[in-house]
């Protein structure tokens, strides 16, 4: 260490902070007579300590300029993973402009409903799990649950009564903006991306995609906070907290009807703590079977999952769903389809926190307990967000082997980001076709 040698320690301009800097304090102290270059440098170590001070603070100019300014590949400041790049993309869009995870998950979950007919529609149940993470001693994670068996209160489609409330209060972005993407996608037409062809045939027609972007674009002239005091009699949405549960070293909280089966598969996959992953899997399984086993209404339906984490670490996990593909019921005159579930959906968002403050968390939106709970261990174990791609078992359920889904039924995907310290990554499911988004 240069810092702390004999010959500097005199002089109060020669204090270089410490930390194995490369200086050669003695060259300017000892000036090589006729060596003109160096009489530019007056003041000796003033000169080193002025520019190690000058190169100090461009290095922090340039990283803030890179941390506010930079290049959203290099340094994320938010995440959304869904099963449509165009959704994910809404998403991502409504961060950049400065809004909250709330605003990404309502242009992302409408974008979808347009997109995603086979999954999701404005009429879909859902189930929303919120957790401010920088809040996390003074406030607690929770859920807000709408639709499923539950009577209808009113002719509003339920997810769009669901997500005007959720907005008018924790929305920031104007709803109008939000709306915006799932509108011009309507307008344009199907998304080729999210397979809607390989599911059960069809969907709607451009007609009904018209009537669509019609109704859309007519609930632009207000705002969230209107829609929602005027649609209020209708909502039937459940504020509750999550499950919550510890698992080996992670803690976990699930929300939707499945939420106790994830908690109780993945108590028995990580904890003692698993050998390596295919032991987690093995153990996740041997309970899931278990679970199916011993209870008779397993729900269903066919979803769709969203994970958000914004720039203020906030983490929404949203999943929207539908009793059957395309929706139980007729589609309206504004070209939304009706769904009017007879059995619980198993709608299921969860997050995954390690016992390190500030350590490894996982937001996950997915569309089944069995598949969020597989792909939570493996999460958990392996560490890497892709870890969500691996192979499951599907048939959880020995009661349904006799009468299996139909194959053209999408496969449950789930769509996660990690935040591991400060630094994210996202990964969506294939299963599902999406594609995560970051900025
Ligand atoms: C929506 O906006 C229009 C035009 O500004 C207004 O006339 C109407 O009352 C609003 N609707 C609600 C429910 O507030």
């Amino acid at each position: 260490m240069q810092a702390a040698s004999p010959s500097t320690r005199g002089s109060p301009d020669s204090q270089s902070p410490p930390g194995g800097v490369e200086l050669r304090e003695d060259v300017p102290l000892t000036p090589s007579g006729s060596g003109g270059g160096a009489r530019l440098c007056a003041g000796g170590p003033r000169f080193i300590v002025a520019s190690f001070a000058a190169l100090t603070a461009a290095t922090t100019l340039a990283l803030l300029t890179q941390i506010y300014y930079g290049d959203y590949e290099v340094v994320p400041h938010g995440s959304v993973s869904s099963d449509a790049k165009s959704c994910s993309g809404a998403g991502t869009e409504a961060l950049k402009a400065g809004g909250r995870s709330m605003d990404a998950a309502v242009a992302a979950a409408l974008c979808l409903a347009v997109v995603a007919p086979h999954r999701t529609s404005l009429d879909a149940s859902g189930t929303l799990l919120y957790w401010e993470y920088r809040e996390w001693r003074r406030s607690a994670a929770w859920l807000a649950e709408w639709g499923g068996t539950g009577v209808r209160r009113g002719a509003t489609p339920r997810l769009l009564v669901a997500l005007a409330a959720l907005h008018a209060q924790y929305g920031r972005l104007p709803w109008s903006q939000l709306l915006q993407p799932a509108v011009d996608l309507a307008r344009r037409g199907p998304d080729a991306s999210v397979g809607v062809g390989a599911a059960r045939g069809g969907g709607p027609g451009a007609p009904a995609r018209a009537l669509l972007a019609d109704y859309l674009e007519s609930l632009q002239h207000n705002t969230s906070a209107e829609l929602s005091s005027a649609w209020s009699s209708e909502s039937d949405m459940r504020v509750s907290s999550p499950a919550a549960v510890r698992a080996g070293g992670w803690r976990v909280w699930a929300g939707g009807a499945g939420a106790g089966t994830v908690a109780r598969a993945l108590v028995a996959g990580l904890s003692p703590p698993p050998a390596d992953v295919d032991d987690a899997t093995r153990r996740v399984v041997a309970a899931l079977q278990q679970e199916a086993a011993s209870d008779a209404l397993s729900p269903g339906g066919v979803s769709s999952g969203l994970a958000v984490v914004d720039a203020q670490d906030t983490y929404l996990a949203l999943v929207t769903g539908l009793s059957v593909p395309f929706g139980s019921g007729p589609v309206t005159s504004s070209g939304w389809s009706q769904d009017f579930p007879t059995a619980p959906l198993d709608l299921t968002p969860a997050i995954l926190v390690d016992q390190f403050v500030c350590g490894t968390r996982y937001v996950l939106g997915g569309s089944s307990a069995a598949a969020v709970a597989q792909a939570a261990a493996a999460l958990a174990v392996t560490g890497v967000p892709s870890a969500v791609e691996r192979g499951r078992a599907s048939d959880t359920t020995p009661a349904s082997a006799s009468d299996p889904a139909p194959a053209s039924d999408p496969a449950p995907a789930v769509n996660v980001v990690q935040q591991r310290g400060d630094a994210l990554a996202s990964h969506a499911d294939s299963r599902g076709g999406g594609l995560a988004s970051r900025f």
